[in-house]
């Protein structure tokens, strides 16, 4: 996440994220699933310009999403209100995150309005404390508050940060259809686990060690085949992902992107230029985002 002073604005630019390894430890008593997964921000960005204003104004470039309560920017907005006081915000999100694709980006606009409410409204919170309130919007949201590379666990807002001190290079897919993340868990708990369960030691001692054939073969979501199953063009967009780059690709979060890591930023623009002749839907190249 980058945070920007313009005059009286806040500027936050809010990343995507890629999930490296995910696996599920089983249902929790509150109906989540027990996760230890790995995540990355990426340079991929929605776009954040909060201002000082009466209550809580949101607009947004894309008239498909709610600019209401139902969207999570707004959650976090009242959260901020209700827990720090203030007089209100108004909010313009520039989405570029494609929604329902695993990318993380609703969580990740989340986080960067209440980053960017605290530095608007100079409440000097430390990041702990940002992280704890937005456990409450949702999962993923306390990792975009720390950036960078953390393995998480619980339902995903325990955060451990790793530090990887090289740039590892996407390709993401994202198909034209989404995924509700929701549903994906609910199928996988009808499907079970089709393999012995994995764990995510060997794939953070490869981005401690800078091994990235260790880490391509360590690369897995327990979610990739669930999404398969429930999306034929994920699971289309994921063998032929395959087959052009030779590598490790599946889903992030719970779909329907897929992505590949790639160990150098032209032969990941190599591969999606292969994969921008099939037709398959949106392609992205970005980076791992450096923590700042
Ligand atoms: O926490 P968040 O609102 O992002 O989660 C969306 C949905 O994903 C939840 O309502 C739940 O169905 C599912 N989920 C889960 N286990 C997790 C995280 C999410 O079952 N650890």
């Amino acid at each position: 996440m980058k945070i920007q002073k313009n005059g009286q604005a806040i500027i936050v630019d809010c990343p995507a994220k890629i999930n490296l390894f995910l696996e599920s430890h089983g249902t929790r008593p509150d109906g989540y699933h027990e996760l230890e997964t790995v995540m990355q921000a990426i340079t991929l960005y929605d776009r954040l310009v909060l201002e000082p204003a009466d209550g809580i104004e949101l607009s947004c470039n894309d008239p498909s999403l709610p600019a209401g309560a139902g969207n999570l920017a707004h959650k976090a907005a009242t959260l901020m209100l209700k827990e720090i006081g203030g007089r209100g915000v108004r909010i313009h999100l520039e989405k570029n995150i494609p929604a329902q694709s695993g990318m993380g980006g609703g969580s990740s606009d989340a986080a960067g309005v209440i980053a960017g409410m605290n530095a608007l409204c100079g409440m000097g919170l430390d990041v702990d404390r940002m992280a704890k309130m937005g456990a409450a919007i949702g999962s993923d949201v306390p990792f975009f508050l720390y950036g960078g590379t953390a393995l998480c666990r619980g339902r995903g807002e325990l955060v451990e940060r790793i530090n990887v001190y090289f740039t590892i290079s996407y390709v993401v897919c994202c198909p034209n259809v989404g995924l509700s993340t929701a549903e994906v868990y609910k199928k996988l708990d009808k499907i079970g686990l089709t393999t012995a369960q994995h764990g995510a030691t060997f794939l953070v001692e490869s981005l401690k060690t800078h091994n990235f054939a260790g880490l391509n073969h360590s690369v897995f979501n327990r979610l990739g085949q669930v999404a398969a199953a429930l999306s034929v063009e994920v699971s289309t967009v994921m063998a032929t992902m395959r087959e052009a780059s030779g590598l490790n690709a599946t889903v992030t979060g719970s779909g329907s992107a897929v992505f590949v890591a790639v160990d150098s930023f032209s032969r990941a623009g190599e591969i999606a230029a292969e994969l921008g002749k099939r037709n398959l839907g949106r392609v992205f190249v970005a980076q791992s985002e450096r923590p700042s």
